[in-house]
């Protein structure tokens, strides 16, 4: 059980070692993240999604570019996620700026999904009203109709963000209210650790 968080000069590294923990330990969706963007108006909005990766790029989620969060990347490509692993009493927060992974990237991953999820990118009008719940199931049968015997197509509009990673702040639950809390910032060369009050 940790007590303090340990220093660190690879921010990066030390997520992957926290999620490879949680991964250990959580019931379920340890890749779960909550993803704050912000709309034309200024307002901010949030989301869970799944994290697939954290590689080069970032942190990399996918998702349906014409959704809301994807409207609101489009206006403002800044966001913050944020991981609670309850089990551990840990959180990480990340805050950094989007951009699409290549369509490579997005084809490759796409290709790991299950027949029924791929159906339901393309069924899926993600974010915009639905009359009714007929109409959904109506969807998946005629999009199950037209790939019939061949594989899915990825979606031109489904595609993953990378959040390429300013800050990255790391919370542990410590008794008493006397959480530890350590925050990287990147600087042009490597990162700069601060520790902070909880
Ligand atoms: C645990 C969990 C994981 C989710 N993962 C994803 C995901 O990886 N991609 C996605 O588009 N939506 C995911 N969703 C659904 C989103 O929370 C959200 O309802 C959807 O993306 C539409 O969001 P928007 O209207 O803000 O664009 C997930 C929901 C939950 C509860």
């Amino acid at each position: 059980m940790l007590t303090t968080i340990p220093d660190s000069a690879d921010p990066i590294g030390l997520f992957r070692d926290w999620l490879k923990d949680a991964e250990a330990s959580e019931p379920d969706v340890p890749n779960a993240m909550c993803v704050a963007t912000v709309g034309a108006q200024g307002k901010p909005s949030t989301r869970m999604v799944l994290l697939k990766d954290v590689g080069a790029t970032g942190f990399v989620f996918y998702t349906n570019t014409e959704s809301r969060k994807g409207q609101e990347i489009a206006h403002n490509p800044f966001a913050s996620i944020c991981f609670h692993w309850k089990t551990l009493g840990r959180q990480v927060r990340v805050e950094g700026r989007l951009s699409l992974v290549s369509a490579a990237e997005a084809d490759a991953y796409w290709a790991t999904r299950p027949r029924g999820s791929q159906i339901a990118a393309w069924a899926s009008d993600q974010s915009r009203p639905l009359d009714a719940r007929a109409t959904l199931e109506n969807r998946v049968k005629d999009c199950e109709a037209r790939f019939a015997g061949a594989p899915v197509p990825r979606p031109p509009h489904w595609l993953g963000y990378a959040l390429d990673p300013e800050v990255i702040e790391f919370w542990l639950n410590v008794a008493s209210r006397l959480h530890d809390r350590l925050v990287f910032t990147r600087q042009s060369r490597g990162w700069r650790q601060e520790r902070l009050y909880p």
